[in-house]
């Protein structure tokens, strides 16, 4: 296993969030067992293993929609695990993009942009539109401002999702296998619209199936297994080098189809 300092990038900057020694059971079922990492700003993290690892849970940790049992989720410096925290104003800074997409069916695309700036933020509603369509064309659906959002494609919903997170002018974005629940053709278009969010610097943390974009765009790769960091490195030592045989076991059944090796 990588050490975690000798992944830290050699930066005098502070991350964006530190991991330590996170711990987080259901019942008497260990689901995280005392994580740490780092997420540094314009870094693209990717967080891949087998169902039921824990990884939904490590990210849900970092927004607070679950509560670490210890250890700490510090975010620019702030202790997330403190009593105090305002989870609204948290939340306004981490975006979240979910594989079941999670917009409100009975509005249209520009509404559910627009909805968490002007009721979480108190933009109005002119400049929460003008910023929401901004967003929308950036990933290629702003024609569908007014569209029922049930008249979309899967694909398409995602990218709604991408921009609603986006209208609320996040620091950090994490997406939860946000290509999973889509059929195959369409995956591409949702990538490349995360691809393009990486370009621009946006810090990422992305729990994927993907191993070509988790290759290609991440700067880091986390490999989780039953609720442990097994391994953690740049993605082109660990997908060619494995050092762990419980990583060299799960890519070889995810990549043996596709030569990515
Ligand atoms: N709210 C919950 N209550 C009970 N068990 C849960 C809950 N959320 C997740 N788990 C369990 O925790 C384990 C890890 O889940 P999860 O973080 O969703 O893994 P992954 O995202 O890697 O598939 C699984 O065994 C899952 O059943
Ligand atoms: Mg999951």
């Amino acid at each position: 296993m990588t050490s975690i300092a000798s992944m830290t990038p050699v930066t005098s900057q502070a991350p964006v969030i530190k991991i330590e020694a996170l711990r987080k059971s259901f019942g008497s079922h260990e689901v995280l067992k005392s994580i740490d990492f780092e997420v540094f700003s314009g870094e693209v993290v990717t967080i891949i293993g087998a169902s039921g690892s824990g990884k939904s849970t490590l990210l849900r940790c970092i927004n607070l929609l679950e509560t670490p049992d210890s250890g700490h989720v510090w975010f620019h410096g702030q202790d997330l695990a403190a009593q105090h925290v305002d989870v609204n104003k948290l939340r306004s800074s981490i975006g979240m993009v979910f594989q079941g997409f999670n917009l409100f069916n009975n509005l249209n695309v520009l509404d559910n942009c627009t909805l968490a700036p002007t009721t979480l933020k108190k933009m109005n509603k002119p400049q929460a539109e003008e910023v929401a369509k901004k967003h929308l064309e950036s990933v290629g659906l702003l024609d569908f401002a007014y569209a029922p959002v049930t008249s979309l494609s899967g694909g398409q919903k995602q990218r709604v999702a991408i921009a609603r997170a986006l209208c609320m002018e996040p620091e950090l974005m994490l997406f939860d296998e946000p290509t999973s629940a889509l059929d195959p053709e369409i995956v591409g278009e949702v990538l490349t619209v995360m691809r393009d969010l990486a370009a621009q610097g946006m810090t990422m943390v992305v729990v994927t199936h993907e191993m070509d974009f988790a290759k290609n765009v991440s700067d880091k790769v986390v490999f989780m297994d039953q609720g442990i960091i097994a391994e953690m490195d740049a993605p082109q030592k660990l997908f060619s080098h494995p050092q762990c045989d419980r990583t060299r076991e799960f890519l070889s059944r995810y990549l043996e189809d596709t030569n990515i090796l």
